[in-house]
């Protein structure tokens, strides 16, 4: 693979094919990769993050076979330890490096890594940094995913180094990419694992960096971007108040009841020319539940009662959706029960964060009978009603 991203800018980072999990919550079929990348100015040079301990020995390999002989900065944009975790071996195979970065990353570095204090040099939103020929300026960007998080503008280059935004969890064969389907997908999931709760954030540093004339953006994760416009128009997609003309149900069925409430459920909705997505929870793929989660109109979440409550992997994926916040504009919950509905009820709490309107919710005894199924149809046709007022209100994408 070509690690050369500009003259005299390389990527150092490394390649996790086999990590199958993030966070040990999320699936990355794809693995990932922690990015690093070195920076030679005439005068200085500077090490743009690290990467996981885990694979310090990429980057010392990568480092050797770049000769680099020294490194005068070590640009800490995050302090999460995939990107920050090797930087004690860094700053023991390179002593006169020191660590540059915001008082916040500072103070987490510290309590998370036990770097040491005179091991910082610390700077402020919009200050500059010169390497000799080449000019580094920071962009305060909290909330990208922790409140310390900074980008790079690397001036002459016209390369924002961007941190977790704009990542994707893919372990790329090509380090560049103009942007394709696999690589927009995987962009995607990540934005909804990571991004997402904080998209009123991800919307101002949207703006603000729409001041910078940038030629490639170099996340911390995934392909470097040779098209920025790719990436940013995705990310300016994903985080307006347009939805999609679709519905995303999440169900687990203990004895078919339930599954039959959500089967009649999804070919009411389907006849209805709107777009259905289901998930069987017990076999789902928590990312596909969370990029499908970035721009679905609606959301059913459907449940039998056991154990004095809705199903635990009903919980557990609602707490999640819960912490993602999605843009979600309707939701409803329907179930069955054997001897007890009450636990359902009470459920919607669960969601709280969900900021949508709840629709009618459809609890049921055992098997759907006839007014059951008309019940259900009476959701389809709620449903078909509020996107018709989204679709009035220019609110809708994919209308037929
Ligand atoms: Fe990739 Fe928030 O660390």
């Amino acid at each position: 693979m070509n690690k050369k991203i500009n003259e005299n800018i390389f990527f150092v980072g490394a390649l996790d094919k086999e990590r199958m999990l993030f966070d040990e919550l999320i699936p990355t079929p794809d693995g990932t990769t922690y990015n690093s990348y070195i920076i030679k100015g005439s005068e200085k040079t500077a090490l743009m993050d690290t990467v996981d301990p885990t694979k310090v020995n990429d980057l010392i390999n990568n480092l050797k076979e770049l000769k680099i002989k020294n490194i005068d900065y070590i640009i800490t944009h995050h302090a999460e330890q995939d990107h920050s975790g090797s930087i004690p071996k860094m700053l023991e195979l390179f002593p006169k490096a020191v660590v540059v970065t915001n008082e916040k990353c500072k103070t987490l570095l510290i309590d998370l890594l036990h770097i040491s204090e005179d091991k910082f040099k610390i700077i402020d939103d919009g200050d500059r940094i010169s390497l000799g020929n080449k000019t580094l300026e920071f962009i305060f960007a909290p909330w990208v995913h922790w409140p310390e998080t900074f980008l790079t503008y690397l001036k002459e280059d016209k390369i924002l180094f961007s941190c977790d935004l704009f990542g994707s969890h893919l372990a790329f064969d090509e380090l560049m990419t103009k942007g394709d389907t696999n690589v927009y997908n995987s962009a995607k999931r990540y934005y909804a694992e990571i991004m997402m709760p904080f998209s009123k954030h991800v919307i101002k540093h949207l703006e603000r960096i729409s001041i910078y004339d940038i030629e490639l953006i170099a996340p911390s994760h995934g392909p470097v971007y040779e098209k920025p416009n790719f990436i940013i128009d995705a990310y300016k997609d994903w985080t307006s108040d347009i939805v999609k003309n679709k519905v995303m149900i999440i169900y687990v069925s203990m004895h078919g009841s339930t599954k039959k409430m959500v089967d009649y459920l999804a070919k009411s909705i389907q006849k209805k020319n709107i777009g259905v997505t289901v998930f069987n929870l017990v076999k789902a793929d928590l990312g596909e539940i969370a990029m499908t989660l970035v721009d679905y109109a609606t959301l059913v979440v459907a449940s039998p009662t056991v154990l004095g409550g809705a199903h635990p992997f009903v919980v557990s994926t609602s707490y999640v959706i819960n912490a993602l916040k999605p843009k979600t504009k309707y939701l409803s919950i329907i179930g069955s029960s054997g001897w007890s509905g009450k636990p359902l009820e009470r459920f919607s709490e669960t969601l709280c964060h969900v900021k949508a309107e709840l629709l009618p919710f459809v609890f049921i005894k055992g098997m759907p009978n006839e007014e059951d199924y008309i019940k259900l149809n009476q959701l389809a046709e709620e449903i078909e009603n509020k996107h018709n007022e989204l679709y009035a209100k220019k609110l809708l994408s994919g209308v037929n």
